[in-house]
Protein backbone atom coordinates (compact mmCIF):
# COMPACT_ATOMS: atom_id res chain seq x y z
CA UNK A 1 0.00 0.00 0.00
CA UNK A 2 2.78 2.65 0.83
CA UNK A 3 4.33 1.50 -2.02
CA UNK A 4 1.42 1.84 -4.41
CA UNK A 5 0.91 5.52 -2.95
CA UNK A 6 4.17 6.82 -4.09
CA UNK A 7 4.00 5.05 -7.12
CA UNK A 8 1.04 7.13 -7.95
CA UNK A 9 2.31 10.42 -6.69
CA UNK A 10 5.44 9.44 -8.84
CA UNK A 11 2.75 9.26 -12.50
CA UNK A 12 0.66 13.00 -11.02
CA UNK A 13 4.41 14.12 -11.32
CA UNK A 14 4.94 12.90 -15.00
CA UNK A 15 1.21 13.80 -16.00
CA UNK A 16 1.77 17.76 -14.75
CA UNK A 17 5.16 17.36 -16.38
CA UNK A 18 4.40 16.81 -19.59
CA UNK A 19 2.31 20.03 -19.34
CA UNK A 20 5.50 21.20 -19.03
CA UNK A 21 7.26 23.64 -16.42
CA UNK A 22 5.50 26.41 -16.12
CA UNK A 23 1.42 24.87 -16.09
CA UNK A 24 2.27 22.81 -13.17
CA UNK A 25 0.54 23.32 -10.94
CA UNK A 26 1.28 20.77 -8.04
CA UNK A 27 4.49 20.57 -6.17
CA UNK A 28 4.77 17.02 -5.28
CA UNK A 29 6.93 15.92 -2.30
CA UNK A 30 10.68 14.80 -3.60
CA UNK A 31 13.88 14.10 -1.87
CA UNK A 32 16.45 17.08 -3.07
CA UNK A 33 20.24 16.20 -2.83
CA UNK A 34 22.60 19.32 -2.67
CA UNK A 35 26.17 20.09 -1.01
CA UNK A 36 29.33 20.67 -3.11
CA UNK A 37 31.00 19.93 -6.42
CA UNK A 38 32.45 17.03 -5.29
CA UNK A 39 30.89 16.18 -1.64
CA UNK A 40 29.64 12.68 -2.96
CA UNK A 41 26.05 13.63 -4.42
CA UNK A 42 26.50 11.25 -7.28
CA UNK A 43 27.89 8.59 -5.38
CA UNK A 44 25.40 8.57 -2.63
CA UNK A 45 22.14 8.11 -5.32
CA UNK A 46 24.45 5.59 -7.01
CA UNK A 47 25.19 3.38 -4.28
CA UNK A 48 20.73 3.64 -2.86
CA UNK A 49 20.08 2.93 -6.39
CA UNK A 50 22.73 0.05 -6.30
CA UNK A 51 23.61 0.43 -9.73
CA UNK A 52 26.45 2.48 -11.79
CA UNK A 53 24.37 5.36 -14.16
CA UNK A 54 25.17 8.82 -13.33
CA UNK A 55 27.76 10.23 -15.18
CA UNK A 56 30.98 11.20 -13.78
CA UNK A 57 34.10 13.03 -14.35
CA UNK A 58 35.77 15.80 -12.81
CA UNK A 59 34.42 19.32 -12.81
CA UNK A 60 30.89 19.79 -13.46
CA UNK A 61 29.00 16.78 -14.74
CA UNK A 62 25.79 17.71 -13.53
CA UNK A 63 24.64 20.28 -15.87
CA UNK A 64 20.67 19.54 -15.32
CA UNK A 65 18.05 18.36 -12.52
CA UNK A 66 17.70 14.90 -12.72
CA UNK A 67 14.52 13.94 -11.30
CA UNK A 68 14.93 10.00 -10.42
CA UNK A 69 11.38 8.14 -9.19
CA UNK A 70 12.98 4.93 -7.83
CA UNK A 71 10.31 2.09 -8.33
CA UNK A 72 10.43 -0.92 -6.33
CA UNK A 73 9.19 -3.68 -8.72
CA UNK A 74 9.35 -7.95 -6.83
CA UNK A 75 11.78 -9.91 -8.66
CA UNK A 76 11.25 -12.77 -10.86
CA UNK A 77 7.61 -11.55 -12.44
CA UNK A 78 9.34 -11.43 -15.77
CA UNK A 79 11.24 -14.93 -16.02
CA UNK A 80 9.30 -16.44 -13.17
CA UNK A 81 12.82 -17.19 -11.15
CA UNK A 82 11.76 -16.09 -7.70
CA UNK A 83 15.03 -15.08 -5.32
CA UNK A 84 17.39 -14.60 -8.08
CA UNK A 85 18.03 -11.17 -9.95
CA UNK A 86 18.24 -11.09 -13.53
CA UNK A 87 19.09 -8.81 -16.53
CA UNK A 88 15.51 -7.89 -17.03
CA UNK A 89 14.52 -7.67 -13.53
CA UNK A 90 16.33 -3.77 -14.09
CA UNK A 91 15.94 -1.01 -16.16
CA UNK A 92 15.17 3.00 -17.05
CA UNK A 93 12.27 4.77 -18.46
CA UNK A 94 13.24 8.21 -19.83
CA UNK A 95 9.87 10.73 -19.79
CA UNK A 96 11.42 11.97 -22.92
CA UNK A 97 11.82 8.65 -24.71
CA UNK A 98 7.89 7.48 -24.23
CA UNK A 99 7.95 3.34 -23.89
CA UNK A 100 11.40 2.77 -24.50
CA UNK A 101 12.58 0.89 -22.28
CA UNK A 102 16.13 0.95 -21.38
CA UNK A 103 18.13 -2.34 -19.73
CA UNK A 104 21.99 -1.41 -20.04
CA UNK A 105 22.80 1.11 -17.33
CA UNK A 106 25.46 2.11 -19.29
CA UNK A 107 22.99 3.50 -21.78
CA UNK A 108 21.60 4.89 -19.48
CA UNK A 109 24.53 7.16 -18.44
CA UNK A 110 25.08 7.81 -22.00
CA UNK A 111 21.38 9.36 -22.52
CA UNK A 112 21.69 11.74 -19.98
CA UNK A 113 25.12 13.14 -20.95
CA UNK A 114 23.18 13.20 -24.71
CA UNK A 115 19.94 14.96 -23.03
CA UNK A 116 22.21 17.06 -20.95
CA UNK A 117 24.03 18.40 -23.81
CA UNK A 118 21.42 18.71 -26.04
CA UNK A 119 20.05 21.61 -23.56
CA UNK A 120 23.13 22.94 -22.63
CA UNK A 121 25.62 22.74 -25.39
CA UNK A 122 29.30 21.07 -23.94
CA UNK A 123 30.63 24.23 -22.75
CA UNK A 124 29.96 23.15 -19.02
CA UNK A 125 26.78 25.47 -19.19
CA UNK A 126 23.60 24.69 -17.23
CA UNK A 127 20.10 24.70 -17.88
CA UNK A 128 16.91 24.34 -15.28
CA UNK A 129 15.01 21.93 -17.84
CA UNK A 130 14.68 18.80 -15.85
CA UNK A 131 15.74 15.01 -17.18
CA UNK A 132 13.34 12.77 -15.81
CA UNK A 133 14.16 9.23 -15.23
CA UNK A 134 12.42 6.30 -13.77
CA UNK A 135 14.30 2.88 -12.58
CA UNK A 136 12.17 -0.34 -11.91
CA UNK A 137 14.30 -2.39 -9.64
CA UNK A 138 13.57 -5.53 -7.09
CA UNK A 139 16.67 -3.81 -5.33
CA UNK A 140 15.27 -0.10 -4.54
CA UNK A 141 13.01 1.36 -2.67
CA UNK A 142 10.39 3.41 -3.74
CA UNK A 143 11.54 6.84 -3.72
CA UNK A 144 11.59 10.11 -5.61
CA UNK A 145 15.34 11.75 -5.45
CA UNK A 146 16.40 15.34 -7.55
CA UNK A 147 20.13 15.22 -8.39
CA UNK A 148 20.92 19.02 -8.70
CA UNK A 149 24.61 20.42 -10.20
CA UNK A 150 26.73 20.98 -7.04
CA UNK A 151 26.87 24.27 -5.27
CA UNK A 152 30.48 26.15 -7.43
CA UNK A 153 32.48 29.25 -6.38
CA UNK A 154 35.05 29.45 -9.25
CA UNK A 155 33.92 29.05 -12.98
CA UNK A 156 35.68 26.81 -15.11
CA UNK A 157 36.24 26.54 -19.13
CA UNK A 158 33.40 28.52 -20.72
CA UNK A 159 31.48 28.60 -17.81
CA UNK A 160 29.30 32.18 -17.40
CA UNK A 161 31.35 34.38 -14.59
CA UNK A 162 28.09 34.30 -12.57
CA UNK A 163 27.73 30.31 -12.57
CA UNK A 164 27.75 30.58 -8.65
CA UNK A 165 24.52 32.77 -8.91
CA UNK A 166 22.92 30.16 -11.51
CA UNK A 167 23.33 27.20 -9.63
CA UNK A 168 22.29 28.59 -6.36
CA UNK A 169 18.93 29.61 -7.96
CA UNK A 170 18.38 26.65 -9.43
CA UNK A 171 18.82 25.02 -6.55
CA UNK A 172 16.91 27.41 -4.03
CA UNK A 173 14.39 26.94 -6.94
CA UNK A 174 14.04 22.93 -5.67
CA UNK A 175 14.64 23.62 -2.30
CA UNK A 176 12.34 26.40 -1.48
CA UNK A 177 9.15 24.96 -2.15
CA UNK A 178 7.83 23.85 1.27
CA UNK A 179 7.20 20.22 0.24
CA UNK A 180 10.65 19.46 -0.74
CA UNK A 181 13.02 16.99 1.32
CA UNK A 182 16.56 18.15 1.19
CA UNK A 183 19.20 15.86 1.80
CA UNK A 184 21.69 17.58 2.42
CA UNK A 185 25.27 16.20 1.22
CA UNK A 186 28.92 17.33 3.01
CA UNK A 187 32.48 15.82 3.48
CA UNK A 188 32.98 14.22 7.03
CA UNK A 189 36.82 15.38 6.15
CA UNK A 190 35.43 19.06 5.92
CA UNK A 191 34.26 21.09 8.32
CA UNK A 192 30.55 21.12 8.73
CA UNK A 193 30.17 25.23 9.57
CA UNK A 194 31.27 25.60 6.00
CA UNK A 195 28.91 23.66 4.65
CA UNK A 196 27.02 24.31 1.53
CA UNK A 197 24.54 22.41 1.77
CA UNK A 198 23.59 22.60 4.73
CA UNK A 199 23.77 26.76 4.47
CA UNK A 200 21.30 26.53 1.81
CA UNK A 201 19.12 23.94 3.58
CA UNK A 202 19.14 26.39 6.48
CA UNK A 203 17.96 29.55 4.19
CA UNK A 204 15.05 27.38 3.66
CA UNK A 205 14.30 25.35 6.08
CA UNK A 206 15.79 27.04 9.30
CA UNK A 207 14.46 24.83 11.74
CA UNK A 208 15.35 21.78 10.07
CA UNK A 209 12.30 20.17 9.75
CA UNK A 210 12.84 18.89 6.74
CA UNK A 211 16.78 18.38 5.77
CA UNK A 212 18.33 15.17 6.23
CA UNK A 213 22.48 15.52 7.18
CA UNK A 214 24.29 12.96 4.88
CA UNK A 215 28.17 12.41 5.97
CA UNK A 216 30.53 11.08 3.14
CA UNK A 217 34.01 10.17 2.87
CA UNK A 218 33.70 9.30 6.64
CA UNK A 219 36.88 6.71 5.78
CA UNK A 220 38.61 9.58 4.89
CA UNK A 221 38.42 11.74 8.41
CA UNK A 222 42.37 11.48 10.00
CA UNK A 223 43.05 9.02 12.59
CA UNK A 224 41.54 9.20 15.99
CA UNK A 225 38.40 11.87 14.86
CA UNK A 226 34.26 11.02 13.85
CA UNK A 227 31.07 11.83 13.57
CA UNK A 228 29.71 11.19 16.11
CA UNK A 229 29.28 14.68 18.39
CA UNK A 230 27.70 15.40 14.74
CA UNK A 231 25.56 12.53 14.62
CA UNK A 232 24.18 13.41 18.49
CA UNK A 233 23.35 16.60 17.14
CA UNK A 234 26.00 18.41 19.17
CA UNK A 235 26.96 20.55 16.63
CA UNK A 236 24.57 21.47 13.75
CA UNK A 237 21.72 19.94 15.14
CA UNK A 238 19.24 18.56 12.23
CA UNK A 239 15.49 17.53 13.62
CA UNK A 240 15.82 14.70 10.49
CA UNK A 241 19.12 13.64 11.92
CA UNK A 242 22.33 12.32 10.19
CA UNK A 243 23.04 9.43 8.35
CA UNK A 244 26.91 8.59 7.93
CA UNK A 245 27.97 6.86 4.85
CA UNK A 246 31.03 5.56 2.77
CA UNK A 247 31.35 5.68 -1.12
CA UNK A 248 33.52 4.97 -3.66
CA UNK A 249 36.69 6.78 -3.81
CA UNK A 250 38.31 7.74 -6.80
CA UNK A 251 40.53 4.82 -7.45
CA UNK A 252 37.47 2.46 -6.50
CA UNK A 253 35.98 3.75 -9.14
CA UNK A 254 38.95 3.69 -11.86
CA UNK A 255 39.81 0.10 -10.66
CA UNK A 256 35.63 -0.86 -11.65
CA UNK A 257 34.87 -1.64 -8.02
CA UNK A 258 31.28 -2.66 -7.90
CA UNK A 259 29.18 -1.29 -6.01
CA UNK A 260 27.68 -4.32 -4.08
CA UNK A 261 31.84 -4.62 -2.66
CA UNK A 262 31.24 -0.95 -1.93
CA UNK A 263 28.49 -1.43 0.13
CA UNK A 264 29.93 -4.32 2.04
CA UNK A 265 32.68 -2.90 3.00
CA UNK A 266 30.66 -0.03 3.96
CA UNK A 267 28.73 -2.57 6.45
CA UNK A 268 32.20 -3.82 7.83
CA UNK A 269 33.88 -0.42 8.21
CA UNK A 270 30.51 0.84 10.17
CA UNK A 271 30.33 -2.43 12.32
CA UNK A 272 33.88 -2.68 13.31
CA UNK A 273 34.27 1.10 14.07
CA UNK A 274 34.71 1.69 17.34
CA UNK A 275 33.05 4.94 17.32
CA UNK A 276 30.02 3.21 15.43
CA UNK A 277 30.04 -0.31 16.20
CA UNK A 278 27.24 0.12 18.79
CA UNK A 279 25.37 2.04 16.55
CA UNK A 280 25.84 0.89 13.13
CA UNK A 281 22.54 -0.26 12.28
CA UNK A 282 21.93 3.74 11.76
CA UNK A 283 24.83 4.31 9.86
CA UNK A 284 25.41 3.08 5.67
CA UNK A 285 23.34 3.59 2.67
CA UNK A 286 20.28 0.83 3.18
CA UNK A 287 19.85 2.59 6.52
CA UNK A 288 19.77 5.86 4.74
CA UNK A 289 17.53 4.47 1.76
CA UNK A 290 14.87 3.33 4.24
CA UNK A 291 14.93 6.99 6.28
CA UNK A 292 14.49 8.52 3.17
CA UNK A 293 11.41 6.02 2.05
CA UNK A 294 9.70 6.50 5.54
CA UNK A 295 10.63 10.16 5.50
CA UNK A 296 8.81 10.94 2.54
CA UNK A 297 5.61 8.62 3.24
CA UNK A 298 5.67 10.58 6.35
CA UNK A 299 5.76 13.75 4.36
CA UNK A 300 3.06 12.90 1.61
CA UNK A 301 0.98 11.93 4.67
CA UNK A 302 1.31 15.44 5.83
CA UNK A 303 0.78 17.12 3.02
CA UNK A 304 -2.25 15.43 1.59
CA UNK A 305 -4.73 17.29 2.14
CA UNK A 306 -2.57 20.57 0.31
CA UNK A 307 -2.18 17.88 -2.31
CA UNK A 308 -6.14 17.44 -2.64
CA UNK A 309 -7.10 20.65 -2.67
CA UNK A 310 -4.35 21.98 -5.50
CA UNK A 311 -5.60 18.63 -7.42
CA UNK A 312 -9.02 20.16 -7.03
CA UNK A 313 -9.11 23.24 -7.53
CA UNK A 314 -6.91 22.56 -10.83
CA UNK A 315 -9.36 20.34 -11.98
CA UNK A 316 -12.07 22.81 -11.50
CA UNK A 317 -10.38 25.62 -13.62
CA UNK A 318 -10.08 22.87 -16.38
CA UNK A 319 -13.74 21.65 -16.17
CA UNK A 320 -14.86 25.55 -16.34
CA UNK A 321 -12.18 26.42 -19.36
CA UNK A 322 -13.36 23.76 -21.23
CA UNK A 323 -17.32 24.35 -20.51
CA UNK A 324 -16.23 27.70 -21.48
CA UNK A 325 -15.06 26.45 -24.79
CA UNK A 326 -18.28 24.69 -26.14
CA UNK A 327 -18.44 20.95 -27.56
CA UNK A 328 -15.75 21.60 -30.79
CA UNK A 329 -13.02 20.95 -28.35
CA UNK A 330 -12.31 17.13 -28.37
CA UNK A 331 -9.32 16.41 -29.04
CA UNK A 332 -7.69 20.03 -28.12
CA UNK A 333 -4.58 20.11 -25.42
CA UNK A 334 -7.31 21.46 -22.62
CA UNK A 335 -9.46 18.46 -22.93
CA UNK A 336 -6.71 16.26 -23.44
CA UNK A 337 -5.21 17.78 -19.81
CA UNK A 338 -8.74 17.29 -18.62
CA UNK A 339 -8.54 13.89 -18.94
CA UNK A 340 -5.19 12.83 -17.83
CA UNK A 341 -6.23 14.78 -14.68
CA UNK A 342 -9.60 13.24 -13.69
CA UNK A 343 -7.82 10.11 -14.46
CA UNK A 344 -5.16 11.04 -11.62
CA UNK A 345 -7.49 12.36 -9.36
CA UNK A 346 -9.81 9.67 -9.30
CA UNK A 347 -7.28 7.02 -8.55
CA UNK A 348 -5.56 9.32 -6.40
CA UNK A 349 -8.93 9.66 -4.49
CA UNK A 350 -8.98 5.54 -4.42
CA UNK A 351 -5.54 5.57 -2.63
CA UNK A 352 -6.04 8.09 -0.63
CA UNK A 353 -8.63 6.40 0.93
CA UNK A 354 -7.33 2.97 1.01
CA UNK A 355 -4.41 4.53 2.68
CA UNK A 356 -5.60 6.74 5.61
CA UNK A 357 -6.13 4.20 8.37
CA UNK A 358 -2.57 2.51 7.60
CA UNK A 359 -1.13 6.27 7.17
CA UNK A 360 -2.46 7.68 10.38
CA UNK A 361 -0.40 4.96 11.99
CA UNK A 362 2.62 5.65 10.30
CA UNK A 363 5.75 6.40 12.50
CA UNK A 364 8.78 7.65 12.07
P1 LIG B 1 29.41 15.07 -6.56
O1 LIG B 1 30.16 16.07 -7.38
O2 LIG B 1 28.89 15.70 -5.30
O3 LIG B 1 28.34 14.40 -7.33
O4 LIG B 1 30.48 13.98 -6.05
P2 LIG B 1 30.89 12.54 -6.68
O5 LIG B 1 29.91 11.51 -6.24
O6 LIG B 1 31.17 12.67 -8.11
O7 LIG B 1 32.24 12.27 -5.87
C1 LIG B 1 33.34 13.11 -6.00
C2 LIG B 1 34.62 12.33 -5.69
O8 LIG B 1 34.64 11.95 -4.32
C3 LIG B 1 34.75 11.05 -6.48
O9 LIG B 1 36.10 10.89 -6.83
C4 LIG B 1 34.34 9.96 -5.50
O10 LIG B 1 35.00 8.75 -5.76
C5 LIG B 1 34.80 10.54 -4.17
N1 LIG B 1 33.96 10.10 -3.04
C6 LIG B 1 32.65 10.35 -2.86
N2 LIG B 1 32.22 9.82 -1.69
C7 LIG B 1 33.28 9.21 -1.11
C8 LIG B 1 33.47 8.49 0.12
O11 LIG B 1 32.54 8.28 0.93
N3 LIG B 1 34.73 8.02 0.37
C9 LIG B 1 35.78 8.22 -0.49
N4 LIG B 1 36.95 7.73 -0.15
N5 LIG B 1 35.63 8.92 -1.65
C10 LIG B 1 34.40 9.41 -1.96
NA1 LIG C 1 31.79 15.34 -9.29
MG1 LIG D 1 27.48 14.83 -9.33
Amino acid sequence: MDQHLISTVNRLQDAFATLGPTTNPIDLPQITVVGSQSSGKSSVLENIVGRDFLPRGTGIVTRRPLVLQLINRPKGKANGTAGESSEGDEWGEFLHLPGQKIYDFGKIREEIVRETESKTGKNAGISANPINLRIFSPNVLTLTLVDLPGLTKVPVGDQPKDIERQIREMVLKYITKPNAIILAVTAANTDLANSDGLKLAREVDPEGTRTIGVLTKVDLMDQGTDVVDILAGRVIPLRLGYVPVINRGQRDIEQGKAISSALEHERDFFENHPSYRAKAQYCGTPFLARKLNMILMHHIKATLPDIKQRIQSTLSKYQLELAQLGDNTLGTPSNIVLNVITEFCNEYRTILDGNSQELSSLEL
